[in-house]
Formats: structure tokens, C-alpha cells, sequence
């Protein structure tokens, strides 16, 4: 391991492989991205970008000029061709809250079919999983590797714990500018070698044990959720005595110990992150006997307050039926065609199970939100835009779910006569009321 240029596997191409991928190829690592979904891979071979985030086309096709990195579904390749092999694969919620690991397990018994007895292999837990499955997964792939015979296991490769923080819509960004690169392992030498391919970068490092990196992971997770349902709370306190969640919330923030990050009210979280994450750790917790009250209150909170809009539209069209409303944005958050778990999903079944039809737009998510709303497309009820203002033709109300920077100029003109729900306190109160009726979250 004595280059400074490593050879690094992605497993996984998603969001974070994508980007984690693409972004160490840019540093200058020779980087192998798999994926199972042949059609992913063929996309990217091409070099095109098979997800919406910003400045990662200009990253990926740099890496692939210089030659940095290739694409395959081939594991052998991969396992063979690399020493540090980053798992990125999906670990959605099961039913039951917990996360689901078949993605993971899957991985780990294809990376165990390739080592052989002269390699040793780092294997590196980018996804997000609960606390605990570092550890196992050294005794599962050690079995793995026992059942193929393969001399010494447990000297053939070493788990190690590298959650990663990036956000969608700034992904690149954060994965080059880290607040902080957390790597946890049982043995010290390996969890430093992982850290050193960050070294370009020069973020802070904090080295650990596995559980306790994992640990970071989710605590970090529900600690930002807790504040969105926090201030959400709040809002819904301001609204009923007349006070001005925005400017608590700026007043609040201006405790630095408080921060002003994440103290934005509106109608909930969503991603494929913050619930998925909260409620593994709720049953992390239930598992060993700790019952989390906070942590379920916050997914409840959040629960209540994607309906939150549609209440308000109740209040002045207590009949749907037969009336039109416009939904605006339905990615999850701004910057990103990341449709799960968005607010704008439980609002749009609300409207329609309550007899409304619905014209949704939203700037890049419209082709995953077909596949999310297969069923409601079917009975014409629903129906997409393919502009802003199209979208508001007809329509007796308009909800904003998500605030893409192209909702906050618009021509007040179209709106008026129309009930409009700022789901993200996104327009000022003052001036939507010259132009229709107009509600928003936790102000007067
Ligand atoms: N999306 C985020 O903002 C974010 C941020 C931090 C951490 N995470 C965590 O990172 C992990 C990945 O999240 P994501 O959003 O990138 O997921 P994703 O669904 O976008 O991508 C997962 C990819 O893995 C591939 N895959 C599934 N099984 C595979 C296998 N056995 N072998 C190879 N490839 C396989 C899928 O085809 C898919 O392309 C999750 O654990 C998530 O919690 C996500």
C-alpha cells in the first residue's frame, strides 16, 4: 500500500457510490464502480450520468478522461483489481423499521467468492448500517471464505466502518469539503490506511472503533431529524398564538449552541435517509430493551405534518371533489430527482383520495415520480406539467411541497384568486396576500 494513488472497488453506483466513486477517481484513485444493474453500468460506460446532482457530470467525465475510472458488473474484476472495496448498496427500511441488509449481505458473499488465499482485502462499510454489522460481517465472510477453503480467513481482509454524510443535491461538494471523516475499525493500522484516501482533502479524521462509527452514523441522522420535527412543533405551537416560527427560529440559531441549521418549519422531512435511519435506530434500540420515546416521537411529528398543507386547504375548500389543485415540486428536497419518501407523496394520495384532481410539477423529478405514482396515473386523475405555470391552468389551489430556487420568482399574477399553501415558507406572507388567499407554516 505504499502508492499514494490506491485502487479502490465501489460496489454499488448509486447516489453515494456515484459520487463517493467518481470523487476519489478526481482526487486521483484508480476506482472500479460495479453495479448488479447492467443497464446502470452501460449508461455509464457511455458516460452519462443516470442520476440528477449537481456538478457530478463534470467530476465523473474528468475521472473518465483521465482514465481514472471504469465501470463493470463483473465482481471478479473488481475484487481482483482493488485493495479497498467500499460497499454502497442500499439498506432501505423492511416493514418492521429495521433496515433491510439483503442488499449488503448480497455483496459481502459476492466480494468473499474472489478472495483468494494471498490477498488481503479492506472492506469498507459506506452504507448506512446498524450498529453491529461490522462486526458480524467479519465473522460471515470469514465463513464464507472458510467454506471455499481458502487458508487463514480472517488474514485474508478487514471490515471497517466509513459512514458517509454527503447530502443529495450537494453531494460533490460535501464529499470534497467533508466536516469530518469518521472511519471505525478493530484494528487501527487498516481503519488509518482508509483514511489516508481522504488525505488530499484534508478533513478532520476521527478514528474509532466499528460500533461506535456506526453508531456516529445514525446519531447524527436523528439528531438532525429531531430538529426538523423540533422547530415543525414549534411551528404549529407560533401558529395558534400568533408568533413568527421564521424569526424564532432566527433567534434561536443565533445561540451557537443552537445553530441555525436545520431549524427550518415546513411540511417534513423525507429522503431516502432520515426516516429509513430514524426508525432502524428505533429498532436498534427496542432490540437490546431501550425503548427511544424522542426518536418516535419524531418520526410521528413528521408523520403528521406532510399532511399538514392538505389540512390548510381544508380549512378553505372543504370539498375537494371536483376541484383542481397543483402540487409544485415533488423531489424530496430541492436539487435532486430523489423521489423516496417525499411529502409530496402522502399529499398527492391525500387530494386524491379526498376526490381532487391533481396537476403536479416538479423541474427533474417528474420521470421517477411516474414510476411512484403508476397507480394514481392510471385513473387520470393525476396528471404532470410540464412547466411551472402550466401546471396552474385551471386549478383552484396551488400546494408547494418542495423549494426549488425557480418557485421563488414567479409572476404573483397566475395566482391570483387562488388558495396557496406554502408548504416551505418559501414567498413572504405580505405580499402573496395582495395577490390570493395564502397560507404558509408557523407564521401569522
Ligand atoms: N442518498 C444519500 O443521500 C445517502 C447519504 C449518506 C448515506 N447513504 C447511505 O448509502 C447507502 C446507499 O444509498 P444510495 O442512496 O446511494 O442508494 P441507491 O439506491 O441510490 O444505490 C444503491 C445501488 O446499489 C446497487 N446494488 C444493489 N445491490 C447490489 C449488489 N449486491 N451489488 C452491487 N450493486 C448493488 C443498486 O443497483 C443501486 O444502483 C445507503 O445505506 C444509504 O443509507 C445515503
Amino acid at each position: 500500500m505504499a502508492n499514494k494513488e490506491k485502487r479502490i472497488a465501489v460496489i454499488g453506483t448509486g447516489y453515494v457510490g456515484l459520487v463517493s466513486g467518481a470523487c476519489f477517481a478526481y482526487l486521483g484513485h484508480k476506482v472500479i464502480g460495479l453495479d448488479i444493474d447492467r443497464e446502470k453500468i452501460e449508461r455509464l460506460k457511455r458516460g452519462e450520468v443516470p442520476i440528477y446532482e449537481p456538478g457530478l457530470d463534470r467530476i465523473l467525465s474528468k475521472a473518465l478522461k483521465d482514465g481514472n475510472i471504469e465501470f463493470t458488473t463483473d465482481y471478479g474484476y473488481a475484487v481482483k483489481n482493488a485493495d479497498f472495496i467500499f460497499i454502497a448498496v442500499g439498506t432501505p427500511s423492511r416493514e418492521d423499521g429495521s433496515a433491510d441488509l439483503s442488499f449488503v449481505e448480497s455483496a459481502y458473499r459476492s466480494i468473499a467468492e474472489h478472495i483468494g488465499d494471498n490477498d488481503f482485502k479492506v472492506i469498507v462499510n459506506k452504507s448506512t448500517v446498524p450498529v453491529g454489522t461490522g462486526r458480524w460481517a467479519k465473522e460471515f465472510i470469514a465463513g464464507l471464505l472458510r467454506e471455499r477453503g481458502v487458508k487463514e480467513p480472517e488474514k485474508r481482509f478487514e471490515v471497517v466502518s466509513n459512514p458517509e454524510f454527503l447530502r443529495e443535491g450537494k453531494a460533490v461538494e460535501d464529499f470534497m469539503k467533508p466536516d469530518r471523516v469518521v472511519v471505525g475499525a478493530d484494528n487501527r493500522e487498516v481503519a488509518g490506511f482508509v483514511a489516508s484516501l481522504y488525505e488530499k482533502l484534508q478533513p478532520p479524521i476521527l478514528i474509532t472503533d466499528l460500533p461506535t462509527a456506526e453508531m456516529i452514523k445514525y446519531a447524527s441522522n436523528a439528531f438532525l431529524a429531531t430538529k426538523i420535527s423540533f422547530i415543525n412543533e414549534i411551528a404549529n405551537v407560533c401558529e395558534r398564538l400568533g408568533a413568527d416560527v421564521t424569526v424564532v427560529a432566527r433567534g434561536m440559531g443565533l445561540d451557537h449552541r443552537i445553530s441555525p441549521h436545520f431549524l427550518r418549519a415546513g411540511c417534513g422531512f423525507g429522503g431516502s435517509c432520515f426516516p429509513k435511519d430514524v426508525k432502524a435506530l428505533i429498532h436498534t434500540a427496542r432490540s437490546v430493551g431501550e425503548e427511544p420515546r424522542l426518536l418516535s416521537s419524531v418520526i410521528e411529528v413528521n408523520e403528521r405534518q406532510k399532511l399538514r398543507p392538505v389540512e390548510k386547504l381544508l380549512k378553505h375548500i372543504p370539498e375537494l371533489r371536483g376541484r383542481k389543485v397543483a402540487v409544485w415540486g415533488l423531489a424530496f428536497k430541492p436539487e435532486t430527482d430523489d423521489m423516496r419518501e417525499a411529502p409530496s407523496i402522502p399529499i398527492i394520495r391525500e387530494l386524491l383520495k379526498r376526490g381532487a384532481e391533481v396537476v403536479a410539477y416538479d423541474p427533474v423529478a417528474t420521470g421517477n415520480a411516474k414510476r411512484v405514482f403508476e397507480r394514481e396515473l392510471s385513473t387520470g386523475k393525476l396528471r404532470f406539467a410540464s412547466d411551472k405555470y402550466e401546471a396552474l391552468k385551471g386549478v383552484d389551489a396551488l400546494i408547494l411541497v418542495t423549494e426549488w430556487e425557480e418557485f421563488r420568482d414567479v409572476d404573483f399574477d397566475k395566482l391570483k384568486g387562488k388558495v396557496v399553501i406554502d408548504g416551505r415558507n418559501l414567498w413572504e406572507p405580505s405580499i402573496m396576500r395582495e395577490f390570493c388567499t395564502y397560507e404558509s407554516i408557523g407564521r401569522p
